[in-house]
C-alpha cells in the first residue's frame, strides 16, 4: 500500500519528533565509551526522553503481533547483532562498534525514527568500512528519493552500494512509513529494482534504514525474542534517517546539532541543504 501524504501541519510536528529522536543520540553519544553497559545507555535515554524531551519511547513495551512487549527505551545491537538487540549488563568494550536505534513519540501524538552507528575507542578496518559503507548507503537511498521517483530506486542504490563493497543486505527487515503511528506503509526494501515499487508523492514520510552485513545476509533470532545476529556471526552494521519526500527532492528530519553531516558522496542539494539545516540547529539540551 502507497503511504498517504502528510499534510503541512502534521509535517511541522514529523520535524519536531524526528529532531527529538536525533537528540537522544546526540545526547547518549559521550556517554557510549568502554565500560558502560546498554543497560545504562537505555536509561540514560530514558531519563532523558522522559525528564528533559517530555517524549516517550516507542520502543518500550511495544508489542506487535507474535512479539512479547519489548522491554526497553531503545534498541542497543553490538557488532554481529544487526537489529533489536535488547539493552542488558554486558559492558561494551574497545573496538565494538554498535547501533542505537531511537524512536520517540511527541506529546503531540507522532513518531520519530532514527538510528546511528557507533565506535567505541578504535575499530578494526573491518567494521570502520562497513560502518562507512552502510552510511554510505542510507545517504545514496536517501539521494534517490524525488517525487516521480520508485521505492525501487532507493533499494537498488542501497543494495549497489553495499554487495559492490563485498557486503550484503539484510532482507527481512525493511524501512517503512512513519506519522501517527510507529510503522505505516509504505515498507521500503533496501534492494530491489530502479522504477519498480511505488510512485514517490510530496508529502510521504518513511525512513531509510539499511542494515548491511559483512558477511552473508542471513540471519538468526536469539531466544530472547527480539535481537537479531548474523547467522555467519559476521559484524553488521545500520543507519537509519526518516525522510520527507518534497516538491523537488527530500529533506531529512530526524537531524539534530550534533548529527552526523551527510556522506562525502553526496553532492549537490541535498548535501549543502542538509549541511546548512545542521548547522541552523541549537544544541540539544543537557540536563
Ligand atoms: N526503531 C526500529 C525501526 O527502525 C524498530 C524497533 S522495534 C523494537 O523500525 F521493538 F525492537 F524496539
Ligand atoms: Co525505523
Ligand atoms: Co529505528
Amino acid at each position: 500500500m502507497p503511504a498517504i501524504p502528510k499534510t503541512p501541519d502534521e509535517i511541522k510536528e514529523m520535524r519536531t519528533a524526528c529532531r527529538l529522536a536525533a537528540e537522544v543520540l546526540d545526547y547518549v553519544e559521550p556517554f557510549v565509551q568502554a565500560g558502560v553497559t546498554t543497560a545504562e545507555l537505555d536509561r540514560l535515554c530514558h531519563e532523558y526522553m522522559e525528564n528533559v524531551q517530555h517524549t516517550v519511547s516507542a520502543t518500550l513495551n511495544y508489542a506487535p503481533p507474535g512479539y512479547t512487549p519489548y522491554p526497553a527505551s531503545i534498541c542497543t545491537s553490538v557488532n554481529h547483532q544487526i537489529c533489536h538487540g535488547i539493552p542488558g549488563p554486558k559492558s561494551l568494550k574497545k573496538g565494538d562498534i554498535l547501533n542505537i536505534d531511537v524512536t520517540v513519540v511527541t506529546q503531540a501524538g507522532f513518531y520519530g525514527d532514527t538510528s546511528r552507528m557507533f565506535i567505541v575507542g578504535e575499530a578494526s578496518i573491518l567494521a570502520k568500512r562497513l560502518c562507512q559503507v552502510t552510511n554510505e548507503c542510507m545517504w545514496l537511498g536517501i539521494a534517490a528519493v524525488r517525487p516521480g521517483g520508485h521505492l525501487g530506486d532507493i533499494g537498488h542504490a542501497i543494495q549497489r552500494h553495499a554487495e559492490s563493497n563485498g557486503f550484503s543486505v539484510v532482507r527481512e527487515f525493511c524501512g517503512h512509513g512513519i506519522g501517527r503511528k510507529f510503522h505505516e506503509d509504505p515498507q521500503v526494501l533496501h534492494y530491489g529494482s530502479p522504477g519498480t515499487g511505488i510512485e514517490l508523492v510530496p508529502g510521504m514520510i518513511f525512513t531509510v534504514e539499511p542494515m548491511v552485513n559483512a558477511g552473508k545476509a542471513a540471519i538468526s533470532e536469539l531466544p530472547d525474542g527480539w535481537t537479531i545476529i548474523t547467522r555467519d556471526r559476521s559484524l553488521s552494521a545500520q543507519w537509519e534517517h526518516t525522510v520527507l519526500v518534497t516538491e523537488s527532492g527530500v529533506e531529512v528530519l530526524s537531524i539534530s546539532s550534533a548529527c552526523p553531516p551527510p556522506a562525502k558522496l553526496i553532492t549537490g542539494t541535498l548535501a549543502t541543504a542538509t549541511a546548512a539545516a545542521i548547522a541552523a540547529l541549537p544544541p540539544a539540551p543537557r540536563p
